[in-house]
């Protein structure tokens, strides 16, 4: 079945924020194409940019064309010769080698996805706008404010849709936390990767933290009130860790690191709000909530007598003890012996993964050996289960593959013309508040004289 038929007449009462197709008064596709596009026409879709991600767009495209969702992946443009070759091979598709020969082919093009390296974006979309395309431009939006605002501007004027890849929007695990969104207060966001030398064109901000900015700016709803940041070039003479705290009008305060120069891989979002905590690992597209339960008349809940705890929760991959388990044995360690073990409390907290709550509640008691034992006496409880008055929940997460739930609702957008799920303005913003980040940093490094280390002297 065609799904986006069904999803169509959903939305046919919303308030068409774009203009029709058919309102178009110039480009590259005839004026008649917005009537076919509403009653049903497969969507000509063409992929800017065949490179590591390019290549997801082209292959997730063909497999929506498959599947019948109405899209036909028609083209695309790829200046690497070796790649252009490799795409034109496997989608037996015409793979031009500029955006200027792609328009004068006249395919009659519907839709593009711009999968160019970032300081490309404008050039490119600009370009495609031009010609009447709606976008999907990947993230960031653009490489610069100005930018952004220029493809913006072209995008109202031509009555465009330009939605910028922020892919985590689409990510299942996202999906299901924000319907029960209530006031996040404090967030965490880690972002780690292995080196690869891709995307070097820009630092770790725009490349990996610009998807939880956009989450974190999403989900705490508010405007920015300061930014304070470190970030240090490793590899390359981009900034390729960084560390940043930024605190919102509303007071909510949000702490991000990303690396790309990791031994690791991990893509994790916790943040607190009234009463919960929520855990999103993005990579494994999971979600566990801490939830404080109303307490009956013996102060504890009937279910929290017998709190349920995950078997992957008691043991590491390893089969080692997990950091809640450890925490528990620092704090009966603490309790019998009066003596807080430091080094191994120090060492969880470094680790990221014992909850912020009690990471916040540790630094606060300030050593004071009253409130801590206060502390070890709630972690100290029963060793597989949470402090009592709190439950284990792992919300329902539809699978999917955020890439195809991306472009699915792209084109969406593109068919009924209402706004895409993620507007330029939202893409926008990301980017402005990974701008201030990368002032904040180059503030950093001048107060700490890192000039040298930014030259590859140090
Ligand atoms: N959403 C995500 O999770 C995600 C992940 C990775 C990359 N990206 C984004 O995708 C974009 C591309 O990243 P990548 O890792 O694929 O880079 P890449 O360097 O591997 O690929 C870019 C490709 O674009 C081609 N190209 C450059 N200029 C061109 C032009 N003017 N016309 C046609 N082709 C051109 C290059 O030859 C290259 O093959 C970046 O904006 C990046 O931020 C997004």
């Amino acid at each position: 079945m065609v799904i986006w038929l069904a999803r169509r007449r959903r939305s046919e009462n919303r308030d068409l924020e774009y203009p029709t197709p058919g309102l178009r008064t110039s480009g590259q596709r005839p004026s008649e194409r917005g009537g076919e596009i509403s009653s049903g026409k497969q969507l000509r879709v063409a992929v800017a940019g065949a490179g590591a991600f390019g290549r997801n767009h082209l292959r997730v495209v063909r497999e929506l064309e498959a599947a019948g969702e109405g899209v036909a992946l028609t083209a695309a443009v790829e200046q690497d010769a070796a790649r252009a070759e490799e795409a034109a091979k496997r989608y037996g598709i015409r793979v031009f080698a500029s955006i200027d020969e792609l328009l004068k082919a006249d395919l009659n093009l519907d839709a593009a996805c711009v999968a160019v390296p970032t300081v490309k974006h404008h050039e490119v979309a600009a370009a495609l706008l031009e010609a009447g395309l709606d976008l999907l431009v990947e993230k960031p939006l653009a490489a610069n404010l100005a930018e952004a605002d220029d493809l913006i501007e072209r995008a109202e004027r031509r009555g465009r849709i330009v939605q910028p890849g922020h892919l985590e929007r689409f990510n299942p695990a996202v999906l299901a936390v924000e319907p029960r969104l209530k006031r996040p207060m404090f967030f965490e966001a880690h972002r780690l990767s292995v080196f690869t030398p891709r995307a070097l064109d820009v630092d770790v901000v725009l490349d990996l933290m610009i998807h939880d900015l956009d989450i974190v700016l999403t989900f705490a709803r508010s405007a920015v009130r300061e930014v304070r940041a470190v970030g240090l070039p490793i590899v390359s003479p981009k900034v390729d860790i960084a560390n940043v705290r930024v605190e919102f009008e509303t007071g909510c305060v949000a702490n991000f690191t990303a690396s790309r120069v990791s031994t690791e891989r991990v893509r994790k979002l916790r943040f607190f709000e009234p009463r919960e905590y929520v855990s999103i690992d993005y990579a494994r597209r999971e979600v566990l909530a801490i939830r404080m339960e109303d307490s009956g008349a013996s102060g504890v809940s009937e279910e929290h007598r017998h709190p349920p705890l995950p078997q992957e929760l008691k043991r590491g991959k390893d089969g080692a003890p997990n950091s809640s388990v450890q925490l528990a044995q620092a704090a009966a360690e603490f309790l019998a012996t009066g003596k807080l073990d430091g080094a191994a409390i120090e060492k969880l907290m470094g680790s990221g993964q014992i909850p912020a709550t009690v990471a916040m509640g540790i630094v606060a008691a300030k050593n004071d050996p009253e409130k801590l034992k206060a502390i070890a006496k709630g972690l100290a409880g029963p060793q597989d289960g949470p402090a009592p008055g709190l439950r284990f929940v792992k919300p329902e997460v539809t699978p999917g593959e955020p890439l195809k739930l991306e472009l699915l609702s792209f084109f969406e957008s593109v068919r009924t013309r209402k706004t895409p799920k993620v507007t330029a303005r939202q893409g926008r913003a990301a980017l402005e508040l990974a701008l201030a980040i990368q002032a904040a940093m180059a503030a950093h490094a001048e107060r700490a004289g890192l000039e040298d280390f930014f030259r590859g002297r140090c």
